[in-house]
């Protein structure tokens, strides 16, 4: 596979694989197809963007016509689809653009692929990037999510991703298109949309804002640095098994209250404040609607057989990130005051 549709690249964990492939693959002709929704930004892909192999194509992948075209255009013959609403508190309040973007837009791609290579699958692949929210909650000592663990989704945006991954399976076992789906644990680090917990709570820190904390802080979350996950995805890309499904986490479960004193003290301390300072911001404030208690990932199949572990601790790997955030705090009142979107679009309209 050579002509590579990455989707959603514009978005946090998408930026980081478009990086990562146009960097490592000069001889592949990586395209990053992205709607450039609230959560795209071409920023985030600045360093990379004049690259002789990467090209961009602003696109909903629900508009089965343009996809299709897209298809066409650069002959593609692998995808790595990324491209997805993708924050519980946003499908709470919207569900229906969760269930059209997630699902029918994953239906559209889908189709395009099967159309595009017509039945001729060798050195073909359709890889999924989902989530292990589609599996449900454990409880505090409940074990880990396997990759046979029965799907029981509680979100809107888990029940829309767990309906993509059937529609994945679903060509597979009626088409024969070769398809590959990872559920991967919460990530973090650089470039990550300023409404998930992380870049949030780091932003409010630095602009002495309350720390809003759902419930008692007591759910439970596997984090894993953004680059172990791009790593993973290229691993699999080329060496994982068809119709194969793995599982992506990093055995590092954080209650959410701990996780969010150690940022408070990362960022305390690199701002030069006494211990404690920001400690004030924490505000509990009512639950998340039908709010998950712990995610837990094994991710041993994919250690057994392709031979990938994370390689941040998780403690260099906050540091890592808070600092970046701190570094980067034009990127974030850009976001948070909407001019990348301004920016992007002026510089399109006029290319
Ligand atoms: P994100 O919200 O940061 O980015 C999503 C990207 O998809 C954006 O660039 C957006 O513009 C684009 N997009 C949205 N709707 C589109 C449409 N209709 N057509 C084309 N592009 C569209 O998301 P993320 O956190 O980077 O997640 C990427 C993928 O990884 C998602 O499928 C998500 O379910 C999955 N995932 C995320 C996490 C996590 O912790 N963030 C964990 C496991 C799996
Ligand atoms: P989030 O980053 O939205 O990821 P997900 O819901 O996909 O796990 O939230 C991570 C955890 O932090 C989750 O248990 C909800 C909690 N949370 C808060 O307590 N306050 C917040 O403002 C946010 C955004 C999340």
């Amino acid at each position: 596979m050579k002509n590579i549709l990455i989707t959603g690249g514009a978005g946090f964990i998408g930026s980081h694989v478009v990086r990562l492939f146009v960097n490592k693959y000069p001889d592949y002709t990586i395209v990053n197809l992205d709607k450039l929704t609230y959560a795209g930004n071409l920023a985030n892909l600045k360093d990379i963007e004049d690259k002789s192999n990467y090209y961009f194509e602003k696109c909903d992948i629900c508009d089965f016509g343009s996809v299709s075209n897209i298809f066409r255009k650069y002959d593609i013959d692998g995808v790595i689809h990324l491209a997805a609403e993708s924050h519980v508190d946003r499908s709470i309040k919207d569900p229906f653009t969760f269930a059209e973007t997630n699902v029918l837009g994953t239906l559209s791609l889908l189709q395009a692929a099967k159309s595009h290579w017509n039945g001729n699958w060798e050195n073909k692949l359709f890889y999924h990037i989902s989530t292990d929210e589609v599996y449900g909650a454990l409880e505090m000592n409940g074990g880990f999510f396997v990759e046979t663990t029965k799907y029981q989704p509680h979100s809107p945006y888990s029940a829309s991703k767990a309906s993509s991954d059937h529609f994945v399976c679903a060509f597979h076992d009626t088409y024969g298109i070769p398809t590959i789906i990872t559920n991967c644990s919460n990530n973090y680090g650089p470039y990550q949309f300023p409404e998930k917990l992380i870049p949030l709570f780091i932003n409010n820190i630095r602009n002495r804002k309350p720390l809003p904390v759902y419930g008692k802080g007591e759910n439970i979350r596997d984090w894993l640095y953004v680059e172990d996950h791009a790593r993973a995805i290229d691993l699999i890309f080329h060496e994982g098994r068809i119709a194969e499904t793995y599982n992506i986490g990093g055995f590092n479960e954080w209650k959410n209250i701990d996780l969010i004193n150690i940022l408070i003290k990362t960022v305390d301390n690199l701002l030069g404040n006494p211990e404690g300072t920001s400690t004030h911001l924490i505000t509990y404030v009512a639950d998340r609607a039908g709010h998950d208690l712990r995610y837990a990932i094994d991710s041993t199949k994919l250690h057994k057989e392709l031979g990938w572990s994370p390689s941040l601790q998780f403690e260099e790997g906050i540091e890592r990130t808070v600092k970046w955030y701190l570094n980067n705090q034009e990127w974030l009142d850009n976001i948070t005051s909407g001019d990348y979107k301004r920016y992007y679009e002026e510089m399109y309209k006029t290319r």
